[in-house]
């Protein structure tokens, strides 16, 4: 599996790149305003994303009709070669997905939480699904169930272009398990998440039992 940072701050970009584990990042306008982001600077913003990692940045579209999602798909196509342009599944974003890959432009269609949508956005043209599972376990339904299900249904089709699986909205060290297990393409996480999952508690224990025997090794 695949990680891609779920983030638009450049610091958690460039340590997480540091440790050689970023093959992606997905940003949206909520992550953009948590850090202070001005809409003047937002494409600056995403081209210094971009040159920072080398795979598919995704960067959402604001318009909610087609002719709109277009013009800033394309603007935002224009900035950097490794740019994902995030779409949401709605009847206006599957005709702009549509007409984006059919200009070569990567799609990573958001919002996505039921087979059918999936299924739909792959047929359209999208080259990356991204279904949510922490927005189901907020309205107490299993986010992984439905996360399985996706990544099952798109398995047994040929859409005649790859079609990668975006594990989204993850919140802990378990979805990401959870969603290797079942063969998601790729986790997007948040960058504490990130943290979490190179830890636990039997390495820390290990790591403060090796030191303890170094430094008897060194007074001896
Ligand atoms: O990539 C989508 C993700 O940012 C949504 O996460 O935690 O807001 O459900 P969350």
């Amino acid at each position: 599996m695949k990680f891609f940072l779920d983030t638009a701050d450049i610091a958690e970009i460039e340590e997480a790149e540091s440790w050689g584990v970023l093959s992606g990042v997905t940003t949206n306008p909520t992550l953009y305003s948590r850090i202070g982001g001005k809409l003047a600077n937002f494409h600056e913003h995403v081209k210094s994303i971009c040159s920072i990692v080398g795979g598919p940045v995704s960067a959402e579209v604001v318009s909610l009709e087609r002719d709109g999602m277009i013009r800033e798909g394309e603007e935002l196509a224009a900035l950097a070669p490794n740019v994902a342009v995030k779409v949401p599944v709605t009847p206006e974003g599957l005709a702009a997905i549509k007409a984006l890959s059919a200009k070569g432009v990567s799609i990573n269609t958001t919002l996505c939480f039921t087979v059918p949508q999936a299924l739909l956005a792959a047929r359209a043209g999208t080259r990356y699904v991204s279904p949510f599972v922490g927005r189901f376990d907020d309205i107490s339904e299993d986010g992984i169930e439905h996360l399985g299900r996706t990544v099952a249904a798109l398995a047994n089709y040929d859409f005649g272009h790859p079609v990668e699986v975006i594990a989204a909205s993850i919140r802990s060290a378990n979805h990401v398990t959870q969603a290797a297990l079942l063969g998601a393409d790729i986790a997007t996480v948040p960058f504490a998440v990130l943290k979490n999952l190179v830890k636990h508690p039997l390495t820390d224990r290990g790591l403060d039992a090796f030191l303890a025997d170094w430094e008897k090794v060194k007074n001896s």
